[in-house]
């Protein structure tokens, strides 16, 4: 068994050089090339990365590595095929015509990839590895290897959504940068990013999909032992958006303003609620009174309320006691 994994690691590996060699000299990479430049990130960054481009041909992986003395059920099993819809006994390549992102393991090691697309005509716009002996989605977290060391010197650790997020981010100077790939965050993930650093830094996409992401993100990683804080980035951009529109100068700044997670929830509550009437600021106050129940008494709990006062046109000396609860405020 353990050969086997290594095996598929060796072909994981050759797999990505492959796809490293075809970016950077292959003609009909070229549009990929123009991509990436379009989105600012620099050569010396991306070949850190292993970023690769996957030519559209169907059996490019599958013939070389068939060469190379690899059966095809290692292929499926290295997620590097996949079998063909009406004949089942054929295998074909499964990232074709798309920029290459190898997922490594906390030690670099190869486990599988995310594909983009090049084009808006091709769909879906990401294709990832299937699960398989090696690749186990929702375990993993995109350049843990590279950013563990500087998420354990500086004692924080950013998590974003995608690959071009983490990309765009250690450019900026933020090497303490890991990404989602897609999926929700998962008990797995909490604990690697617990083990990296104590402070974790939510700058998932500005976006509502974004927001409610990091909502569930916080609830999950409550009692892990984290400190959250969230990123605020301009109204509608992720990291990668923000570096080709406002620069690389400016998305290492929005880093240096980040807000604690109960400014954040607060403000997320106040977004959703009716103002207007007693009713609607009853039901806000509902929302608030479990959100300020995490919040422990002091400066920023002062701050909050007197902002939440403000919004409700309330008193503030009428509205404590309101949000602390029936339990009082927390102890
Ligand atoms: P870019 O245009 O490359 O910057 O992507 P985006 O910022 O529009 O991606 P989005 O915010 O929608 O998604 C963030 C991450 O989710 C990506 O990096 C992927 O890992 C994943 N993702 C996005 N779209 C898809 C998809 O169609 N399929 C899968 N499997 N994953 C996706
Ligand atoms: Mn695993
Ligand atoms: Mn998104
Ligand atoms: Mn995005
Ligand atoms: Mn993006």
């Amino acid at each position: 068994r353990r050969k086997q994994e290594a095996r598929l690691l060796e072909l994981l590996d050759r797999t990505c050089r492959y796809y490293e060699r075809q970016l950077w000299s292959a003609a009909e990479a070229g549009g990929a090339r123009a991509e990436l430049q379009r989105r600012g990130l620099d050569p010396e960054l991306l070949r850190e990365f292993r970023v690769g481009y996957a030519p559209s041909a169907f059996e490019r992986v599958l013939t070389a590595s068939r060469h190379a003395g690899y059966r095809p059920e290692e292929l499926l099993a290295a997620g590097l095929v996949q079998r063909s819809r009406d004949r089942r006994d054929r295998v074909y390549d499964r990232f074709r015509r798309r920029i290459t992102f190898p997922l490594a393991d906390r030690r670099g090691r190869i486990l599988g990839f995310g594909a983009r697309a090049l084009g808006a005509d091709q769909k879906p716009k990401y294709v990832n590895s299937a699960d398989g002996p090696v690749y186990h989605k929702g375990q993993h977290l995109f350049a843990a290897h590279l950013a563990r060391k500087h998420a354990a010197r500086v004692g924080e650790v950013i998590l974003c959504e995608g690959y071009t997020d983490v990309i765009a981010l250690h450019q900026a100077g933020r090497r303490n940068a890991v990404g989602l790939m897609g999926t929700a965050l998962t008990p797995d993930q909490v604990g690697e990013l617990r083990r990296m650093a104590s402070v974790l830094v939510l700058a998932l996409d500005a976006d509502a999909a974004g927001r409610k992401a990091m909502l569930k993100a916080a609830d999950l990683a409550a009692g892990s032992g984290l400190e959250l804080q969230v990123a605020m980035l301009p109204d509608g951009m992720d990291p990668a958006d923000m570096l080709v529109k406002r620069g690389a100068a400016a998305l290492d700044q929005a880093f240096g303003r980040t807000i604690s997670i109960g400014r954040f929830r607060v403000g997320q509550a106040l977004e959703e609620a009716d103002l207007q009437t007693a009713e609607g600021k009853d039901r806000a106050i509902a929302d608030l009174r479990p959100i300020f129940a995490t919040i422990d008494p002091g400066v920023l709990r002062m701050e909050l309320v007197q902002d939440v006062a403000r919004r409700l046109r309330l008193d503030p000396t009428v509205l404590g006691p309101l949000l602390d609860g029936p339990g009082g405020p927390p102890a």
